[in-house]
C-alpha cells in the first residue's frame, strides 16, 4: 500500500490538468438547461473536452459509457447519458475529470436549474460546505479519516445522511489511485497525510437514508428512498501549509484560506 507523492513538476502538470477540469466544469454546468437531455450535456462536455486537447478519463473506465457522469435529483453518481430531459426544479450532479498532459483532474458539483425547494437548497448548501471542511483537514500531519470524518460529522448533524458504497480517492497519472477516502468514520486513523499527496475528495449525501442501489443500466446510482441527493468534489494537493484546491477555474484567484 503507497500513496504517490508528485514532486515540484508534476504538481504544475497537475495544476494545469486540474485548472481545465474545473474550467470545463463550469462551462458545463452552464449548459444545463430545461429541455436539454443527459445526452446532449454529455456530448457538448466531450466536445469541449476533445477541442482543449484532452480525453475522458471516465469514458471507456470498466467499460463507462460517457465523457461525464450526470446525476439528477434521486440520481447519486455515475448517470450516463441518457434520454432523460432536464427539467425546471431539478438538481444536477455533474462530475467531470480530464486527462491532460498525462494527468487527470477529477471535479464535481451539484446545480440547481431555476428554484428548488429550501430543504433541497440546504442540502446543496451542507454537501458544499462539508466538502470544505473536510478540505480543511486535508493537512500535511492528519490522518486520513480525519478527511472522513469532517465529512460525516456535519453531515449528519445537519440530518443528512453520507453514501458509504463510493468513496473519494487519491488522483493522479491514473483516475484512481490510493488512498480510498470515505465520507465517515471515526478521525485519527489510516495513514499520515504528507506533502505531494493530491486527492480527489467527493461527499456525496442523501436527503433521506443512506442506502442506494444501481439501475439496470449497471451504472446510474440512485437513492433507495427516491429522494435527492447531491454531489460535490475538488482535487485537493497537500502542502506544507494549507491545502490547495487544484481544481479552481481558470480566472478565479486562489483564496488561500
Ligand atoms: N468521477 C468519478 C469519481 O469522482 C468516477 C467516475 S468513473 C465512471 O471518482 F466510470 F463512472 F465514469
Ligand atoms: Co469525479
Ligand atoms: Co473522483
Amino acid at each position: 500500500m503507497s500513496i504517490p507523492l508528485k514532486n515540484a513538476q508534476e504538481i504544475a502538470e497537475m495544476r494545469k490538468s486540474c485548472v481545465l477540469a474545473a474550467t470545463l466544469l463550469k462551462a458545463v454546468a452552464d449548459f444545463i438547461e430545461p429541455g436539454r437531455t443527459i445526452k446532449e450535456i454529455d456530448d457538448y462536455a466531450g466536445r469541449r473536452i476533445q477541442e482543449a486537447g484532452a480525453r475522458s478519463p471516465f469514458l471507456g473506465y470498466k467499460g463507462y459509457p460517457g465523457y461525464t457522469c450526470i446525476s439528477v435529483n434521486e440520481e447519486v453518481v455515475h448517470g450516463t447519458p441518457r434520454n432523460r430531459h432536464i427539467q425546471y426544479g431539478d438538481v444536477v450532479s455533474l462530475d467531470l475529470g480530464v486527462i491532460y498532459g498525462g494527468w487527470v483532474g477529477d471535479t464535481a458539483t451539484t446545480v440547481a436549474v431555476g428554484e428548488i425547494a429550501p430543504e433541497v437548497r440546504k442540502l446543496l448548501d451542507v454537501t458544499e460546505q462539508s466538502l470544505h471542511l473536510a478540505i480543511d483537514k486535508a493537512r500535511s500531519g492528519n490522518r486520513l479519516s480525519d478527511v472522513s470524518h469532517a465529512v460525516e460529522s456535519f453531515v449528519q448533524g445537519n440530518g443528512f445522511s453520507v453514501v458509504r458504497e463510493f468513496v473519494g480517492h487519491g488522483v493522479g497519472r491514473t483516475l484512481h489511485e490510493e488512498p480510498q477516502i470515505p465520507n465517515y468514520g471515526p478521525p485519527g486513523n489510516g495513514p499520515k497525510l504528507k506533502p505531494g499527496m493530491t486527492l480527489a475528495i467527493e461527499p456525496m449525501v442523501n436527503l433521506g437514508d443512506s442506502r442506494v442501489k444501481v439501475l439496470a443500466d449497471g451504472w446510474t446510482v440512485v437513492t433507495a428512498d427516491g429522494k435527492p441527493s447531491a454531489h460535490f468534489e475538488h482535487t485537493v494537493l497537500i502542502t506544507e501549509k494549507e491545502p490547495e484546491i487544484l481544481t479552481i477555474p481558470e480566472g478565479v484567484s486562489l483564496r488561500r484560506r
